[in-house]
């Protein structure tokens, strides 16, 4: 199992270019699943996660052919197998994203039960009571959602009780094959969910709204194959931006749309940070300051994101004064912080709210952490930790941060992986 070994105390300097979104990416490579003509996908994150939804497709029998540039070609028209076994969902959650698409397609989709993670206790109950509203019969037998809907799915008008991003695409690309229209109220508006949507709309299917709360879907009888390019990750963009500032530093982002990160940008510039945009790049600029302590507040999208805010507790850590992280989205995504105080920060947990104290610096020790962004917020705390930090399970990172060691080093960090 390998760790990252950081030797912290260095602003980071220069230019990076952001990659592919992985929560994008992920329900985009299972909606490959409506059409039995090819689709090539490109811009595709370099990931673990990447890999298991391919091992996935890979197991229903899609033809799968990479290229050197971080494209794929599906084939989808030698599917031949609706399961997706255990052993794969329990390595990804996301892997539930192929429910919708495969019960569109076929009439039957088995797909095992994610279980609860570290982050949260992680219902899916909203995916299948969307798809029951569109005529599918769900059973769960021996760990597995059985669904079914012999003579194809119907359009239905569907609201969801809560906010859910999965829920939202598992509904939508099942809508795009069934009879007739469904509406989907207070649909999830993340970039990711439009994402998706301008993929199926590529395809051929009919879908009005995305990006609002409403989101209307006119079913066809079949997709086709098409072109798409993935957009830039949000959360990977964010993350080096938290990264530089917390060190002092300054960065380029390339390859990244501003307006994804919006929110994120206005808490940095509160940080006390430079911020100047441009069409397709962000530049930051710490100046060697010691940032301010920011209060944040996880929501849905455009609200501030929870893939963010682990990141954000660590710059208050270092920060000027007392900042409030409030996380509503999940009930565990606070558990960084027990790590973080192992490294000399001060925070408290009062319910769902961390209240960090910031502190002049942190000192480097050896942490780990149980999911991605609590992960990637241990590798900020080492950058800016006086000492030797070392992360342990960087496997949680590798699902979610394309060669990170590499970029960081190329900013001016000090970090190497160690296997062991
Ligand atoms: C997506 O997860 C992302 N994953 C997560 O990113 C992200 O944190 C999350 O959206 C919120 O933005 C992918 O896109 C692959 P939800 P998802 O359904 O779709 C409750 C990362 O680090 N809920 O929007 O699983 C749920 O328990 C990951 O990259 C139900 O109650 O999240 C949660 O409290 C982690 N019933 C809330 O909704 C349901 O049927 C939001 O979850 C579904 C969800």
């Amino acid at each position: 199992m390998g760790s990252l070994l950081i030797r912290g105390g260095r602003p980071l300097h220069g230019r990076l270019k952001v990659s592919g979104a992985k929560n994008a990416a992920l329900p985009i490579l299972a909606g490959t699943l409506l059409t039995q003509e090819v689709t090539r996908i490109h811009n595709l994150p370099h990931l673990h996660d990447i890999t298991t939804m391919m091992e996935l497709l890979g197991c229903l029998g899609v033809g799968l052919t990479v290229d050197e540039r971080l494209g794929i070609e599906v084939d989808g028209s030698s599917v031949n197998n609706v399961r997706a076994p255990y052993e794969l969902v329990k390595t990804m959650r996301a892997s539930i994203l192929v429910l919708g698409p495969l019960l569109a397609r076929f009439g039957e989709a088995e797909v095992s039960f994610p279980g609860g993670c570290a982050i949260g206790s992680r219902p899916v109950d909203l995916h299948l009571k969307g798809l029951e509203a569109m005529g599918a019969d769900i059973t769960v037998e021996d760990g597995y959602i059985k669904a079914k809907a012999p003579g194809g799915l119907r359009g239905a008008d569907i609201t969801l009780e809560t906010v859910t991003v999965g829920g939202t695409e598992n509904l939508l690309m099942a809508a795009t094959l069934a009879h007739g229209k469904t509406v989907l109220r207070n649909a999830a508006r993340e970039p990711e969910v439009v994402d998706l949507a301008q993929f199926l709309i590529a395809m051929g299917a009919k879908i009005a709204g995305a990006g609002s709360s409403t989101i209307e879907i006119e079913g066809v009888s079949a997709l086709h194959g098409c072109d798409y390019t993935v957009m830039p990750d949000r959360i990977e963009a964010g993350t080096y931006l938290v990264a530089v500032a917390a060190t002092g530093g300054k960065v380029r982002l390339e390859g990244v749309i501003p307006s994804h990160v919006a929110i994120v940008l206005d808490k940095l510039r509160e940080a006390g940070a430079d911020i100047s945009v441009e069409s397709d790049a962000i530049e930051l600029d710490m100046a060697g300051r010691r940032p301010s302590a920011v209060a944040v507040t996880t929501a849905p999208y455009p609200g501030f994101p929870t893939d963010m805010q682990a990141q954000f507790t660590a710059l208050n850590t270092i920060a000027e004064g007392v900042g409030r992280v409030t996380e509503t989205v999940f009930e565990n995504r606070l558990i960084q912080t027990h790590e973080m105080n192992r490294m000399g920060a001060d925070i408290q947990i009062e319910g769902n709210t961390a209240i960090v104290t910031g502190r002049p610096t942190l000192r480097g020790a050896p942490v780990m952490a149980s999911d991605l962004r609590a992960s990637a917020s241990l590798v900020i705390a080492g950058l800016v930790a006086s000492g030797e930090t070392v992360v342990d399970r960087i496997y949680h990172i590798d699902r979610g941060y394309e060669c990170i060691e590499e970029k960081l080093q190329s900013l001016g960090a000090d970090i190497r992986r160690q296997t062991h």
